[in-house]
């Protein structure tokens, strides 16, 4: 029997575990809306998942513009026709500097990103997300639950969305809403904190994360991405408004048998 195909909406697609988070929906059969600021990256993407016989648009924006995110919504529903999962993976580090030295608008500017995107994606979703009863996945961290020196916007912001997942859980229910720790994973954002957080952060806690780079520790994206992308297709409703492990074994194991791979 062939079922309407499914669509989702991935922010921070353009690179790490966004790109990869699309990757596994696509080969689930989704259909893919791939948001970030690089639009020729998303444009590279969605062309590598059309070739392999998927179907995916190219959404450049910035999270951090309301507009913006209402108008990626609204072209993801007159593309595809309907929204069973919104991924709110955009994310960055910066300012990596401590409170008395941070710059107010980037410190502002990673607030926009981090938790102010997600909520304007999620408002503008929501309504196609209770009629398909879909899924918010918001990829949160570590650091929403652990004050790190030199951090403070990005600690604020991860403990806003996770918080916010849980206040859209108590709203909607028939919408499931997660938010998501993907571990320390080998992207982007870990090479801009082996660079940039010398000066701000506590010299051990830069020393490990220098270590677990050169000692070849950190995740591949595509294992965090894995369990979005089954969290997006099949998280139980009960387990809305929790903030859950990417190798949870409810998560990973189910994940591996659905999606396949190590
Ligand atoms: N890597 C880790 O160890 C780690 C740990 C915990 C949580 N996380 C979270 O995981 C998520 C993905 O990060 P990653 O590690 O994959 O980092 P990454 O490789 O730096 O990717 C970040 C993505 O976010 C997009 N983005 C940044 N600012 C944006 C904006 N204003 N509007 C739209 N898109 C924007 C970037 O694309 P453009 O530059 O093209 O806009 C890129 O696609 C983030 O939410 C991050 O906080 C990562």
């Amino acid at each position: 029997m062939n079922e309407t195909p499914r669509v989702a909406l991935v922010t921070g697609a353009s690179r790490g575990m966004g790109a990869a988070t699309a990757h596994w929906l696509a080969a689930a059969g989704c259909r893919i809306a791939l948001a970030a600021r690089s639009g020729e990256k998303l444009e590279a993407l969605a062309q590598r998942i059309e070739e392999n016989g998927g179907s995916a648009i190219a959404l450049p924006l910035d999270v951090a513009d309301a507009a913006q995110c209402r108008r990626a919504v609204e072209k993801t529903l007159e593309t595809f026709g309907r929204l069973d999962a919104l991924v709110n993976n955009a994310g960055l580090a910066d300012p990596i500097a401590r409170v008395s030295e941070a710059d107010a608008g980037q410190w502002a500017y990673n607030i926009g990103v981090n938790l102010l995107g997600p909520f304007y994606l999620t408002g503008a979703a929501l309504p196609a997300l209770r009629r398909s009863r879909g899924r918010v996945i918001n990829v949160s961290s570590g650091a929403a639950h652990s004050a790190i020196v030199g951090w403070s916007a990005y600690c604020a912001a991860k403990a806003g969305l996770t918080h916010f997942t849980r206040v859209v859980a108590a709203e909607e229910p028939e919408v499931t809403c997660i938010a998501l720790r993907p571990g320390v994973v080998d992207t982007d954002m870990q090479a801009a904190i082996r660079e940039r957080g010398a000066d701000a952060m506590e010299a051990d806690k830069w020393a490990y994360f220098r270590r677990l780079k050169s000692e070849q520790r950190l995740e591949p994206p595509e294992t965090p991405a894995r369990a979005i992308a089954w969290l997006a297709l099949h998280a139980p409703r009960s387990w809305s408004g929790e903030f859950v492990e990417y190798d949870d074994p409810r998560i990973a194991t189910a994940a591996a048998e659905a999606f396949g791979g190590p």
